[in-house]
C-alpha cells in the first residue's frame, strides 16, 4: 500500500519548524546575509527544540523520529535561508548519521550523543584544494604512531568550520592504494595542530560559515578511527547518501520560497491593466515552480522511505539531489524574472535565493556527477551493493542494537 500522508508527529514537527523559521530566521535574514553573519543563537534554539538530532535514536540523545522528519526540518529551514539548512545537513546528515551508521558504542556515547542533543556541533572534512568531485584522490595523510595516528593536510569548503567541535576527517594511510587507502577519523577542534579560517567572497550563503581546516601533525587517538583502515571512502560516500538527502529536501524549501514570493508579487504588480499573474508567460514560470516543487518532494520522500526500510538508496538519493537542486536554481532564476528589475535588487529576497541556489547545484556532488551516476545506473555500469554497516532502519530498535 502506498501512503503519501504525513503522520501526526510529522505534521506537528512541520508546524513547529515553520513557526520557528517565520519568527527566528526570516525577519533577520536580509541583515545577516548583508553582514555575512552566522547566528549561533539560531543553532542553540534548534537544539532546544530537538532539531539538531531529529532522526537520531533517543538512546543517543536524538528525537528518535524517522528519516523523512529530517527532510521536513530541512525543507522548512531552507525556506528561511540555506545557511541554517546547511548547518543541519553537515551536522546531522553528514556527521551524526555517519557516526550512527559506522561508529562503535564508545564513539556514539562520546561524540554522537552530545551532537544529537545539540551541545556539540559536527562538521565533515572530505574536500581538499585538489580533490572535489574526485574525492578518491585526496592527499591528507594519516600515519600510524603507536596508539595514535598523525594527520597532516588541509580541507576546504568545510561548512561550519569555525564553529564545529568535532570534524569527520578523511585521510589516506597509503596514497598508492587510491580510494582503498582512505580512512575516516573523528578529530576534535581542540586537538593541537587543528586550525580553521573562513572563506571570504562567496557568491551566496553569505549568512553561513564556510572555511578551511588545516591539520598540522595532529595526533588523533586510534580509538577515534571510524571503521577500518581503508574503509573511509565507503564511509564518505555513505555519509553523502545522507547529506545529499538533506540538500534535496532543503532545495524543495527553496523552491517553495520562490513560488510563494512569485505568487505574492504576481498578485500585487500590474502591467497592461491587469495583475501580472494573468499573463500566460508569468503563469508558465509559476507552473514550472509548482511542478518542480511537487516532483522534488516526491523524490525526497521516496529516498527517506527507503532509509526508513533500511535499504541502500544511493541511486534514488542522487536523483533527488540532482533534480531538486536544478529545480531550485531554475525556480530562483524565474522568481527574479517574475519580479523584473525589483527582483534584481535585495529589496526582495529572490536575488538571495538565486545566489544560494547555485551552491546546491555544486556541493555534495555537482549536477554533472549526478548526471553521470544516473546514466551509469541506467546503463548497468553502476549498481548499489548491500554494505556491511547499513543505516539502521526506522522505527529504531529499543536496545539500539540493530546492526
Ligand atoms: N556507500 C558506500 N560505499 C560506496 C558508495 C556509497 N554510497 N558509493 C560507492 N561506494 C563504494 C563502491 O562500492 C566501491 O567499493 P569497492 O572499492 O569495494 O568496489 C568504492 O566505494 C568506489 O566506488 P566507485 O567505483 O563508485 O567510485 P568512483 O571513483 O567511480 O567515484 C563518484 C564515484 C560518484 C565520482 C564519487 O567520487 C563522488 O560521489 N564524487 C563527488 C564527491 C562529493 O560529493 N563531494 C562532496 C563533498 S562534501 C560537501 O560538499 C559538503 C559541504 O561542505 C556542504
Amino acid at each position: 500500500m502506498l501512503d503519501f500522508s504525513l503522520s501526526q508527529e510529522q505534521l506537528e514537527l512541520q508546524k513547529m519548524t515553520r513557526k520557528f523559521v517565520q519568527t527566528e530566521i526570516i525577519p533577520y535574514m536580509k541583515e545577516w546575509d548583508e553582514q555575512h553573519h552566522f547566528e549561533m543563537g539560531v543553532v542553540q534554539k534548534l537544539a532546544q527544540l530537538g532539531l539538531m538530532g531529529v532522526c537520531i535514536p533517543e538512546k543517543y540523545g536524538g528525537a528518535g523520529m524517522d528519516y523523512n522528519s529530517l527532510a521536513i526540518v530541512c525543507e522548512e529551514l531552507e525556506y528561511g535561508d540555506t545557511a541554517y539548512r546547511t548547518a543541519v545537513s553537515v551536522h546531522t546528515g553528514l556527521n551524526s548519521m555517519t557516526l550512527l551508521q559506522w561508529g562503535t558504542e564508545e564513539q556514539k556515547e562520546k561524540y554522537l550523543k552530545p551532537q544529537a542533543e545539540g551541545s556539540k556541533l559536527g562538521a565533515f572534512g572530505l574536500t581538499e584544494p585538489g580533490a572535489g568531485s574526485d574525492a578518491g584522490s585526496l592527499q591528507t595523510r594519516a600515519r600510524r604512531d603507536g596508539d595514535s595516528y598523525i594527520l597532516n593536510g588541509s580541507k576546504i569548503w568545510i561548512s561550519l568550520s569555525d564553529y564545529a567541535d568535532h570534524f569527520l576527517i578523511f585521510a589516506t594511510v597509503d596514497p598508492s592504494k587510491k580510494h582503498k587507502g582512505i580512512t575516516a577519523f573523528i578529530v576534535e577542534r581542540n586537538y593541537p595542530g587543528v586550525t580553521t579560517r573562513p572563506i571570504r567572497g562567496k557568491l551566496g550563503i553569505h549568512g553561513g560559515n564556510t572555511g578551511e581546516v588545516i591539520l598540522e601533525d595532529v595526533r588523533v587517538p586510534a580509538a577515534n578511527r571510524l571503521g577500518d583502515e581503508g574503509e573511509g571512502f565507503k564511509i564518505a560516500m555513505s555519509a553523502l547518501d545522507n547529506g545529499r538527502f538533506t540538500v534535496a529536501a532543503g532545495a524543495t524549501g527553496l523552491t517553495r520560497a520562490c513560488l510563494d514570493a512569485s505568487v505574492k508579487y504576481a498578485h500585487e504588480r500590474k502591467t497592461f491593466g491587469v495583475e501580472i499573474g494573468k499573463h500566460q508567460l508569468v503563469q508558465q514560470m509559476i507552473a514550472k515552480m509548482e511542478a518542480g516543487y511537487q516532483i522534488s518532494q516526491l523524490l525526497v520522500f521516496k529516498s527517506g522511505w527507503l532509509k526508513n526500510q533500511g535499504v541502500r538508496n544511493t541511486r534514488e538519493t542522487s536523483l533527488a539531489k540532482w533534480i531538486a537542486s536544478d529545480v531550485a536554481f531554475q525556480s530562483a532564476s524565474d522568481a527574479i524574472q517574475v519580479h523584473g528589475a525589483y527582483g534584481y535588487s535585495n529589496e526582495y529576497p529572490v536575488e538571495r535565493y538565486m545566489r544560494n541556489a547555485k551552491a546546491l547545484v555544486i556541493y555534495e556532488g555537482t549536477r554533472e556527477i549526478h548526471t553521470i551516476m544516473q546514466a551509469e545506473y541506467a546503463l548497468g555500469y553502476r549498481e548499489d551493493k548491500i554494505l556491511n554497516r547499513m543505516l539502521p532502519p526506522w522505527p529504531f530498535a529499543n536496545s539500539g542494537d540493530y546492526l
